[in-house]
């Protein structure tokens, strides 16, 4: 077991090896029991951790919030809009002051080809380990629940397959760090990563070759699909989403206009039945409902998107244990 990341941040899936993973997986699971058993585990007492957003959340703000109370710790919520930022507090100055305040910076900071720079900005200033909340290239948290989740249902990831599909949804340009992030984590675990999209949808070149030398390394496939009915066919876990054609244009408005093309690109009960029968669904949510997803499926038998949410305050308590002892 690997368990130097004391200090360390955790800003893109890569930042751990893959024994790290494995180490942070253990912890999550160790601490799930602890806390279905009632056993306390103040493994952070007295340690404080800010939690700077730029941008909305449901699941991330609560989990990391109640994560850091129950390692006997607190955690400050920050929006970014309440604080001088806007006035000129540069990303060295966050780094800087919040990090002898504090001891960890998590931040969300989604803005496209901004986010990720500027998390990087604030963890070279700073003294205490920084986390990612979500930015525009990775949602790390997001993949270490999703793997808990697979592990729990699925049992060992390894040549199972997963299709990370694009899918139709009007509410807004999703970031495209969630698909990101499951192909860079999950060929790591031996899977057969099926990524599934239209054209427009394409993920960042550099990204899709980090997975393909994953592959090469650690084991299973790596594959690119363009029709969506084919991405279920046969898969053991299907996780549709939708996010914004970024690469392809930086207009909100044509980027909605490309997507109009694919309506037809919700998961709906024909389509979950191409996939293996025991196939299950994923979504890390958010998800428009009846347009991403028929509410038959995000609220059918095949959905652990609810155990998937709860895995995000495990999978975060192992990495703030782990990293700001
Ligand atoms: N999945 C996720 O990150 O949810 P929130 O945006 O609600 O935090």
């Amino acid at each position: 077991m690997q368990t130097d990341l004391r200090g360390r941040d955790y800003i893109s899936d890569m930042d751990f090896s893959k024994e790290e993973i494995d180490t942070v997986l253990d912890v999550a699971f160790q601490l799930k029991r602890d806390r279905a058993l009632g056993v306390p585990h103040p493994l952070l007492r007295d340690k404080t951790l800010a939690l700077l957003f730029f941008f909305s959340s449901t699941r991330t703000r609560s989990s990391f919030e109640v994560g850091m109370a129950q390692l006997g710790g607190h955690a400050a919520f920050i929006d970014s809009d309440t604080t001088q930022i806007s006035h000129g507090d540069t990303a060295k100055e966050i780094g800087e002051i919040y990090g002898r305040y504090y001891d960890g910076i998590a931040i969300r900071q989604c803005d496209w080809d901004f986010g990720n720079q500027y998390i990087n900005e604030v963890a070279k200033a700073s003294r205490v380990p920084v986390l990612n909340m979500q930015c525009d290239v990775y949602h790390p948290f997001q993949i270490l629940a999703d793997l808990m989740t697979i592990i729990e249902k699925v049992g060992d990831p390894r040549g199972k397959t997963i299709n990370v599909s694009w899918a139709y949804a009007s509410s807004y340009q999703k970031p495209i760090s969630v698909p990101q992030s499951l192909i860079l984590q999950m060929t790591r675990f031996g899977m057969n990563v099926r990524l599934t999209r239209p054209p427009e949808y394409k993920l960042m070149p550099d990204i899709e070759q980090q997975a393909k030398d994953n592959v090469r390394r650690h084991g299973g496939s790596f594959e690119v699909l363009d029709d969506f009915d084919a991405g279920f066919k046969d898969a053991d876990i299907v996780y549709p989403k939708s996010w914004g054609a970024l690469l392809t244009t930086s207009d909100n408005a044509e980027s909605a206009a490309i997507g109009k093309k694919y309506t037809n690109w919700i998961t709906d009960e024909r389509r979950m039945a191409l996939a293996n029968p025991n196939a299950i669904y994923m979504h890390c949510l958010p998800a428009d409902r009846n347009i991403e997803v028929t509410d038959g499926v995000i609220d059918g038998p095949q959905s652990v998107v609810y155990d998937e949410a709860e895995n995000r305050l495990h999978a975060q308590k192992a990495v703030m244990a782990l990293t700001m002892r």
